[in-house]
């Protein structure tokens, strides 16, 4: 628990892990807010496609990233950017690789997590993304790192995109995902780790439900 009595739960981990459905079903459970910043990133790449900025300009990134309002409508899980849902339109692959492209940029990173922070400022919350054990909220006292085996990351990450009406060849998600992954635990700022006092969950051979009573039973061990 922080100082005013909060309670922030950090998920981290690499792509596909199941980190946003268990961070959903935990805040739910809770009753307390659910910040998917893997969306915030999104939303900022699919903003830098359209206006069709080079993703290698971090000046011209650092700079529109502060122009930009992002809002959540936290009850229908959805995301507006610059008032625009793009709940739907940050779910493609192109949007995927631009995540993790704009997400290297040390003055995106410095604003989103701006926006993160103060959120959970005033919240009880669970936030998920990459740097939220390490960066975001290093003093969360419950701070989880999902992962899986890649191929059954893969697999589900196909899974969800079949359901959008994309067929994808698992190879080729593997090789996208590696490549983020890659991209995310290699930057200078702010890096995809696992934290020191983070506990490691893989969730390879178990099942959702299994999952979330873990991260729930973390949860309890803080806030009996
Ligand atoms: O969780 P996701 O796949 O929706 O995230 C998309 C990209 O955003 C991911 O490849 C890296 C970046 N990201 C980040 O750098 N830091 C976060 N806290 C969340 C996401």
């Amino acid at each position: 628990m922080t100082k005013n009595n909060l309670l922030h739960v950090a998920i981290d981990g690499p792509a596909g892990a199941g980190k946003s459905s268990v961070a959903r079903e935990v805040a739910r459970r809770l009753g307390i807010l659910y910040l998917d910043t893997g969306a915030m990133y999104r939303a900022f790449a699919w903003k830098a496609l359209e206006q069709a900025i080079d993703l290698a300009d971090a000046d011209a990134l650092a700079g529109v990233v502060r122009e930009t309002t992002l809002d959540f409508d936290v009850e229908h899980y959805r995301i507006f950017c610059d008032e625009t849902d793009v709940t739907e339109a940050i779910r493609t692959p192109q949007v995927s690789a631009g995540a993790s492209a704009v997400a290297v940029v040390p003055g995106v990173r410095t604003y989103l997590t701006e926006l993160q922070r103060r959120k959970a400022l005033e919240n009880s919350i669970v936030l998920d993304g990459r740097d939220i054990g390490s960066c975001v909220l290093p003093n969360a006292p419950v701070k989880i790192f999902l992962t899986a085996d890649l191929r059954e990351r893969a697999r589900r990450r196909q899974k969800d995109l079949r359901e959008q009406g994309r067929d994808v060849d698992i190879e080729r998600v593997m090789e996208d995902m590696e490549a983020r992954d890659r991209q995310d635990a290699q930057r200078a700022a702010a890096p995809m780790v696992q934290a020191e006092d983070a506990v490691l969950i893989d969730t390879s051979y178990m099942a959702f439900d299994e999952v979330v009573e873990r991260v729930l039973e973390l949860v309890r061990g803080v806030r009996p």
